[in-house]
């Protein structure tokens, strides 16, 4: 069978652990990764918008010595004629030796891996899941503070739609004395199923609010999120809520010194750009940042040892 990567906890927080290790090894020693896919392909599936996660992915297979294929966006593929995505993915697999995908239907990954015996990399399902922006993230987070654990994280924003947050929460709750604390209007709190599986189950506390500014002098991570517009019913109701919350250099005085900002991007209104100067601002590191996690994962993948 092969490995997927549909949901966070497909990997032990060991395997976890040693893929921060290889992404440190490959950001520091990365000629020595430089031929370690030659001859490999790695497929990009994207039937829905991306910027960061597709072309991490490819820069992070080119990197490794591979090549890349795909499409990014549905109208481009067979899926505009009908084509399922069993079918799709049957054909891509004869191709390629490992595919990352991202789909608006939650369950799609996970449904498409069962067509194929090439890894499937989930990038993304709907409002679901995000399993490799949580990679991206736990390095970032092991970069900046040193540790995975003891911190108090704030998850502001659409806790709602916003998958990457549902998956961060999954990765962190395994990790030791992490306090959550969930920052979002009403309408868009962190779904229950998050909640009970993962927190609840293990009985982790959490603190709930409305107000980021309550809670700014608490944070040791703040981890800003986009009001996801494509998710949403009715346009009304996402523009009453789009701007929440702004992040501003005014609502950081009241933050710690070693705040750590993270954003998955891409960012809206959320983040002021005067905050970029800002020296706890940690998102365009982590863009970095997912392009080594993301090669480190590969290789885990297709069982290349360098
Ligand atoms: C995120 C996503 O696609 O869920 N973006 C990303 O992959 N870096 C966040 C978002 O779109 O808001």
């Amino acid at each position: 069978m092969p490995r997927n990567i549909i949901d966070v906890t497909d990997l032990t927080v060991k395997e976890i652990n040693e893929l921060i290790d290889t992404a440190e090894d490959i950001a520091a020693n990365p000629e020595k990764y430089r031929e370690a896919c030659r001859y490999k392909q790695l497929a990009t599936l994207f039937f829905e918008p991306s910027t960061r996660t597709r072309l991490s992915f490819e820069s992070a297979m080119l990197a490794l010595g591979g090549s890349v294929l795909g499409f990014s966006e549905a109208n481009s593929s067979s899926a505009a004629k009908g084509e399922t995505v069993g079918d799709t993915i049957h054909t891509v697999s004869c191709y390629a030796d490992i595919i990352a995908m991202r789909h608006p239907k939650e369950g799609a990954p996970y449904a498409a891996a069962q067509y194929t015996e090439v890894p499937i990399i989930n990038a993304g399902d709907g409002g679901h899941n995000h399993p490799t922006q949580t990679l991206t993230d736990l390095l970032t987070i092991h970069r900046e503070k040193g540790r995975l654990g003891g911190f108090t994280i704030g998850f502001c924003g659409d806790l709602k739609f916003g998958r990457t947050v549902h998956s961060l929460v999954n990765a962190l709750c395994r990790y030791e004395d992490v306090n959550f604390v969930l920052i979002s209007p009403l309408e868009l709190k962190l779904p229950r199923y998050v909640k009970e599986e993962a927190l609840k189950k293990r009985g982790i506390p959490y603190k709930q609010t409305d107000s980021l500014e309550a809670v700014m002098p608490d944070l040791d991570i703040l981890y800003m999120t986009r009001v996801q517009r494509e998710r949403f019913f009715n346009e009304e109701d996402y523009l009453r809520l789009k701007d929440s919350y702004i992040l501003t250099p005014e609502k950081l005085e009241r933050a710690k010194a070693d705040l750590s900002i993270l954003h998955p991007l891409p960012r809206v209104n959320e983040i002021s750009v005067a905050v970029d100067k800002d020296p706890r601002a940690a998102y365009w590191k982590q863009v970095k940042n997912g392009k080594f996690i993301r090669m480190a994962l590969i290789l885990k993948l297709l069982d290349i040892q360098v």
